[in-house]
């Protein structure tokens, strides 16, 4: 596997590539790799020839008080995991590689409306930072297929307008959440829990589960089923930022008749730790 720290280096490697005919995927991320990062890189493999990932912890998008600074830093596991996964190429650059002017002068993309609600509400800028910098690795790396976890799906839906506004030439592939056994979702915020915590996080995989059942299941108003979802977390022990049900194409707040189309978010805070996770509510979405 090759590592890149230039860009221009990384971007040569690709060039050449794509010469040889070779369709070129890839796969962003902040590094601390778990088996849900790997799994893009296993989905990026099915669709190109060749696969890129970058391990970069973005510090536009975190907030004041977040924890860019204390963020588990694991490049070297980072790089064994992902050669056995069979990446061909590393990029891992230092922050003026991707800010040259510095991350504070640093243009800004920002995708209105997606960006303002839930996460982005809950972390001002966030998503500022998230276009930012995929629009920048997009323009450096160029690949033809990028994948994206729908772990984070606010995400995945910021990126993809992003990329179809501004026009890139590449594919965006959303990919299924990858848990542990008693439903967590993985995160490399997870080791922040201690053990106990991490069973009782799998009461929020319940949660959406019960919410998704209700929207298919019951004529429970939805206002009633995100209500009750929140509170089955907070009698849990858990703080919940939110819990509700959207539609799933563009996160605007659903029509009470049309309980299809739907997903259930929630962001819940145990402990240190703000866990967020989400589900589609129709089994096919
Ligand atoms: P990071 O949190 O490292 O995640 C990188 C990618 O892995 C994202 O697309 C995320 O949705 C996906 N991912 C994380 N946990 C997953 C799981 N349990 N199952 C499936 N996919 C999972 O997301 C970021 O980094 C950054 O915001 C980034 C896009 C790299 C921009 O800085």
């Amino acid at each position: 596997m090759h590592i890149f720290r230039e860009a221009s280096a990384l971007r040569a490697w690709v060039r050449g590539q794509k010469q040889q005919g070779h369709r070129v995927g890839f796969v962003p991320t902040m590094g601390n790799l778990h088996a849900g990062h790997f799994s893009l890189i296993e989905i990026a493999r099915r669709h190109c020839d060749r696969i890129v990932a970058s391990v970069f912890v973005n510090p536009t998008q975190f907030g004041e008080g977040e924890d860019f600074d204390r963020y588990p830093r694991t490049p070297d596991a980072d790089a064994h995991g992902l050669r056995d996964h069979g990446c061909d190429a590393l990029f891992l650059p230092e922050v003026g590689e991707i800010y040259p002017f510095g991350a504070a002068q640093g243009v800004c993309v920002h995708v209105p409306g997606l960006s303002d609600a839930l996460e982005g509400a809950a972390r001002p800028g966030h998503f500022d930072g998230v276009a930012s910098v995929v629009c920048r690795l997009f323009n450096l790396v160029q690949p033809d297929l990028a994948v994206f976890g729908s772990k984070d799906y606010q995400q995945l839906l910021v990126v993809r307008r992003m990329a179809s506004d501004l026009g890139f030439p590449l594919e965006i592939l959303g990919a299924p959440i990858v848990r542990e056994a008693n439903g967590l979702a993985m995160s490399s915020r997870n080791q922040y829990l201690d053990a106990a915590q991490r069973e009782q996080a799998a009461i929020i995989h319940a949660t959406l589960r019960w919410m998704c059942e209700r929207v298919r299941a019951s004529d429970m108003p939805l206002a009633e089923i995100e209500r009750k979802a929140s509170t089955r977390l907070s009698e849990a022990g858990f703080l919940p930022d939110y819990a509700v049900l959207r539609n799933a194409d563009d996160l605007s707040e659903p029509n009470e008749h049309v309980r299809s189309g739907l997903v259930a978010l929630l962001a819940a805070r145990l402990g240190p730790v703000r866990l967020i996770d989400n589900m589609a509510c129709d089994p096919a979405v």
